[in-house]
């Protein structure tokens, strides 16, 4: 209790600071809500940031005036141990599906039939888009939500309350002077097509893990046990339908229509193009509409959702043991067509690897034209047992990337022989070599063209030095003429030289050696590293190693053990970069960069500088014996934005606990309070 007491101060707040902090958290939910829901913005990005640190600093200095719905709880920087499971108050079903519109006429006629003599209804019927990501409840007790969960089986899920807190098309707080006593919201968390296309982009150029569809993306974001990754993802929640409810009196809907309203005014985005159809054949205009402009949706949908709209009528037909009898999934047929395998062609990558491409007779998947998609590697061809010739299924994963199914062995002509993976590379015909545990083959001749293209291809790419210009068809022009044999040859070019390629003209060969004196001047040496495509070295990991080595004489000469230590630095990546610097080519084209005066020196950083506020306004309590002095631990808490705190109490954040923690550990545990190995607590400030 004592202890309370002098944590918290208890200095009385001044009247001004209570009323500024007040406004700074509604003023900052309303720009938030204009620029992410209404996509309004009525201010700058500079003037919000100006808003939002003021109130981070105010609750800094006044813990106690942080309400429950403060924009600062969006900022998400912890890490969680688990996700607890929670059953949900109302069963989230599922949704029956039809596929036609006879199927929607049947669906309809058993629907009269369950209703027959319990009065007059309309036949009036909301419709929306199905949408395709993770449906998900969100909780608001008195208008301040308190849990969000997954849907899980339907009847129990998991609590992501603080992922979800970092969405911020979710509102904390309803827009509504008197809300619902309990309104349980029912919705999609999606991630937009272009918002999935980016976090690929991104994930494949620092080496991380591709994300198949949207909706996978968007469950992987929102069950991340790391907060600061789940808000760095692009995550949008729309609203439908509801669980439980208590709305004062007189003010519940009638109609699912006027539902969708009271949710927007709530604050909620909603399923684009919902719409009310008075009678079946207007259901079934919407759902054809809907189909045709599938692919103008910023989100993967794979059908219309059809409800009956008056609420009253829903409530009488209920649900049977898996779906509503009111409502129906009109879903669409898949993204799925056949073709004509022509070939299967082997590309050869940068690394060397080598990649089954198949060569399709060109077909429309869902509005694009697919005439080439991966088939992996070899054990995916023997899995799936295609051969050429074969008529194969095609479909676009996630509606992205296309795909082979697999064959139509109906179709198949007897003559068609399994593919038999070469064991000479295609391009140079050396042997070819697969690595224990892995599905890769991979050609080892450095001086391969195709591995010379590919590396000089990946050097200029956005992943390496980005100079736009250097399109493919150039570099294999240049490659092939024995011009450029490894990336450090481009950087002596001259217009000269660039004019005797066909149909090269004087400003772009101007524009393209300029580019690379200005790349020779500007390029930092994290970038220069990621653009040598040493093996499983991306932008990330290219800049812990910038960081800690300085210039590239150093880190050639580092050894094994000593990489190890580093962060992201596992024993592949190790192993890797050892490789890299030990092959004589490799060295040869050091010491070439180095002549063209490519050679960046990264300075030395402050230390904590640019730490990032993970723990902005956090309150943090060290104990126990740890492995660094305790004033360094606190130090690197500060720069983080941790508020030191000297002993345990319900408003403690998180403990940190050392070697022989002792009765401070028992209390927090007892309080349920966040506690933090020393190891988990530098992770969390990414070190
Ligand atoms: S209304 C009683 N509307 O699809 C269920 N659901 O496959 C009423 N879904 O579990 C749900 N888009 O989570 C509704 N526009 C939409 C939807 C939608 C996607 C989800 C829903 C359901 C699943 C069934």
């Amino acid at each position: 209790m004592a202890e309370d007491q002098r944590e918290t101060g208890k200095r009385p707040v001044p009247e001004d600071v209570r009323e500024r902090v007040r406004f700074l958290t509604a003023e900052i939910d309303r720009h938030n809500y204009l620029y992410h829901t209404l996509d309004a913005p009525e201010i700058s990005d500079t003037l919000f940031d100006a808003l939002y640190h003021e109130l981070v600093t105010l609750e800094e200095q006044w813990p106690e005036l942080r309400s429950p719905w403060s924009p600062t709880l969006r900022a998400g920087g912890r890490l969680l141990e688990a996700l607890p499971k929670k059953a949900h108050r109302v069963k989230m079903y599922s949704l029956d599906n039809v596929f036609s519109a006879r199927e929607w006429e049947d669906f309809l006629e058993k629907l009269r039939r369950a209703y027959e003599g319990q009065g007059p209804w309309n036949e009036y019927f909301y419709c929306d888009p199905k949408l395709d990501g993770l449906a998900v409840e969100l909780i608001y007790e008195q208008g301040v939500l308190t849990e969000a969960m997954t849907r899980g089986d339907g009847e129990s899920g998991e609590v992501i309350t603080e992922a979800c807190r970092t969405i911020p098309t979710i509102p904390l707080k309803l827009r509504d002077e008197q809300p619902p006593e309990l309104l349980e919201v029912r919705g999609e968390v999606v991630m937009f097509k272009k918002d999935f296309l980016a976090l690929n982009a991104a994930q494949k150029a620092q080496n991380k893990k591709i994300f198949a569809n949207p909706r996978n993306a968007a469950a992987g974001s929102l069950r991340q046990l790391d907060l600061s990754v789940a808000r760095s993802r692009k995550l949008t929640f729309l609203a439908y339908s509801l669980g439980a409810s208590l709305w004062r009196p007189g003010t519940a809907s009638r109609t699912h229509t006027e539902l969708m309203q009271r949710l927007a005014d709530f604050g909620f985005l909603t399923p684009p193009n919902g719409r009310l159809c008075k009678g079946s054949s207007e259901v079934v205009s919407y759902a054809e509409w809907v189909r045709s402009n599938r692919e103008d949706f910023p989100m993967e949908i794979d059908g219309c959702v059809v409800k009956v709209d008056e609420l009253a009528v829903q409530r009488q037909l209920g649900f049977t043991a898996r779906a509503p009898r009111f409502a129906v999934a009109f879903k669409f047929p898949p993204l799925k067509v056949s073709t004509l395998l022509k070939n299967i062609e082997i590309q050869v990558g940068r690394t060397g690897v080598l990649t089954p491409v198949a060569v399709l007779e060109p077909v429309a998947v869902g509005g694009v034209i697919v005439s080439r998609a991966t088939l992996h590697n070899e054990d995916e061809i023997k899995a799936k047992d295609i051969r050429i010739g074969d008529t194969v299924w095609v479909q676009r994963a996630g509606d992205v990337i296309p795909e082979i199914v697999g064959p139509v062995l109906e179709k198949r002509r007897n003559d068609l022989q399994p593919f038999v993976f070469p064991d000479k590379c295609p391009v140079c015909a050396s042997p070819v070599y697969r690595e224990p545990g892995q599905a890769a083959l991979r050609c080892e001749n450095l001086s391969c063209p195709a591995i010379r293209l590919r590396s000089v291809l990946h050097f200029v790419s956005k992943a390496g030095l980005d100079i736009p210009g250097f399109g493919e068809k150039w570099v294999e022009q240049l490659v092939q003429s024995g011009r450029v044999a490894c990336p450090a040859d481009l950087l002596t070019l001259t217009v000269p030289e660039l004019l005797q390629f066909k149909r090269m003209g004087e400003t772009l060969a101007a524009k393209l050696v300029a580019a690379l004196a200005e790349a020779c001047r500007q390029t930092s040496l994290e970038r220069l590293i990621s653009a040598l495509g040493i093996r499983h070295v991306g932008t990330e990991t290219a800049r812990t190693l910038a960081e800690h080595y300085q210039d590239l004489d150093r880190l050639a000469k580092a050894r094994e053990e000593d990489l190890l230590t580093l962060r992201d630095v596992g024993p592949e990546v190790a192993l890797s970069v050892r490789h890299f610097f030990s092959t004589p080519a490799n060295l040869e084209l050091l010491a070439k960069l180095k002549e063209a005066g490519l050679w960046p020196v990264q300075k030395a950083k402050a230390l904590h500088a640019e730490q990032s506020q993970v723990l902005a306004g956090k309150t943090v309590l060290f104990t126990g014996t740890l492995a660094i002095s305790r004033s360094e631990a606190q130090k690197a808490a500060e720069a983080a934005g941790a508020i030191i705190v000297s002993g345990v109490s319900k408003k403690l954040d998180y403990l940190i606990v050392g070697e022989k923690p002792g009765s401070k550990l028992a209390k927090a545990e007892a309080l349920g309070i966040a506690v933090l190995t020393e190891e988990e607590f530098f992770a969390l400030l990414g070190k």
